[in-house]
């Protein structure tokens, strides 16, 4: 989709399964090239990350269908070692091929990678960890040759980076020794991806800590069901609170959303968990304590832009810090189109509340720079259009479909 075209001041209303993580689906698709037979996973979402992975693996002789919201993965026929640069130029994702084909061929040329634009994203700690496991890496005209088997030893990351982490783990598949990673993120979503490589056959222990230990083993075929989007979720939260709505969310882990549904609960927002439900009530909003973004369990990065969008007519003033990436304020300029007030000042951003928003064009910047953008629009008085909508293809599948579920008027223009 290009352009969406929102009819904003409605509550948004209803009932909403949440969908499969995007960052949890990617890393297992990646880890699915190092599995010599076949995988099937449930709860993919319909997204567009998904598709362009799916086309990049196929692209490598891995074999790919899908069929009644199954997706059924083969890798005995992988073959190539080098991923389509058009394809994986789109993807920051496609970087993950490097631990896996290391893995399974011992050899691997990746292009540099895509995706969303959030400032400075080097790839020096992914590099490091994999030459410290023996890895030889030579940079050539935008692409990354790397070859040797990973050997056994420990990796220290000085910052628990997903990326990095979930490289390692899919490197150490094909290790010559146990591999240990200290300082190791501990996102829900490498919990995910520690679950499906043990259903693969790995000896993986330690997910969700800093210390990782990965004992490499045969690996086979296996199924496995992605977890819920935390941040899918988030987004829907936020859009309901900015809303003034009333919202349940079923088919997710609550206890993955704390850091978010704790602050719109500051925020004046009714909020009850219950087993893999979440149930939310907006009331009036007022600011809250600064929120500052960090590596889990801190309040995720992915959730800063949307949760801007839901407190602009909060009463008062919020201070975000957002302390992962460097450029993650590029939604800004969109939201003060729609009447908000924010200041910014590098990596700090002031939100003082305002009564009302009125309707905007602005222009999506990435992902969750676009969700804040719709949020904002769904809250205003007034039409809104929203350009470069197609970010938000990438990763909320079925958006328009399930917004006008909500009672949300909201028209899509190819
Ligand atoms: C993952 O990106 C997510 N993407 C991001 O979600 C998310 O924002 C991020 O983790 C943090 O939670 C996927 O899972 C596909 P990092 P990733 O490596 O792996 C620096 C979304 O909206 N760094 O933890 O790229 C880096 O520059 C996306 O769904 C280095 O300096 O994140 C950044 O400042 C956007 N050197 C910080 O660490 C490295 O080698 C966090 O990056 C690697 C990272």
């Amino acid at each position: 989709m290009e352009r969406l075209h929102i009819t904003g001041g409605r509550p948004l209303r209803g009932t909403l399964a949440v969908q499969g993580s995007k960052n949890a689906v990617l890393p297992i698709l990646a880890a699915a090239a190092a599995v010599p037979g076949r995988v099937v996973l449930s709860n993919c979402p319909p997204i567009r990350d998904v598709t362009v992975t799916r086309a990049i693996l196929e692209g490598l002789g891995v074999a790919v269908q899908s069929s009644k919201g199954l997706l059924y993965i083969d890798g005995t026929g992988l073959r190539g070692s080098a991923p389509d640069p058009t394809l994986a130029g789109q993807l920051r994702s496609s970087v993950l091929l490097l631990g896996a084909l290391l893995a399974r061929l011992g050899r691997a040329e990746i292009p540099l990678p895509g995706g969303c634009v959030l400032g400075a994203r080097p790839l020096d700690l992914h590099l490091r960890g994999l030459e410290a496991l023996g890895v030889e890496i030579r940079c050539e005209s935008g692409r990354l040759l790397c070859r040797g088997r990973p050997r056994g030893g420990v990796v220290t990351l000085p910052y628990p980076s997903v990326g990095a982490t979930e490289n390692l783990m899919l490197a150490a598949l094909g290790a010559q020794g146990p591999v240990r990673i200290l300082g190791a993120a501990r996102e829900p979503e490498i919990r995910d991806l520690a679950a499906f490589l043990r259903a693969c056959g790995a000896g993986i222990t330690g997910a969700g800590s800093p210390c990782l230990r990965i004992e490499p083993a045969p690996l086979h075929g296996a199924s496995h069901r992605i977890q819920p989007d935390r941040m899918e979720a988030a987004t829907w939260l936020c859009a309901a609170a900015a809303t003034g709505g009333s919202l349940r969310l079923t088919e997710l882990e609550p206890a993955c959303l704390r850091p978010v549904s704790e602050l719109l609960k500051q925020a004046g927002c009714r909020i009850c968990a219950q087993r893999g439900c979440l149930c939310l009530e907006a009331g009036p909003l007022w600011a809250v304590g600064p929120i500052v973004t960090g590596p889990y369990p801190a309040f995720p990065t992915d959730a800063q832009a949307p949760m801007m969008a839901a407190l602009l007519r909060a009463e008062g003033c919020t201070l975000f810090e957002e302390t992962v990436f460097s450029d993650r304020f590029r939604h800004v300029p969109g939201l003060r189109a729609f009447g908000a007030r924010i200041e910014t000042q590098g990596r700090l951003a002031r939100v003082h509340g305002v009564k009302a928003l009125h309707g905007a064009r602005t222009a999506a910047t990435d992902l969750r720079g676009g969700a804040a953008l719709l949020i904002a629009a769904l809250a205003a008085r007034g039409e809104s259009t929203i350009t470069e909508a197609r970010h938000l293809d990438r990763g909320y599948g079925e958006l328009v479909r399930r917004l006008q579920s909500l009672g949300a008027t909201v028209e899509v223009e190819k």
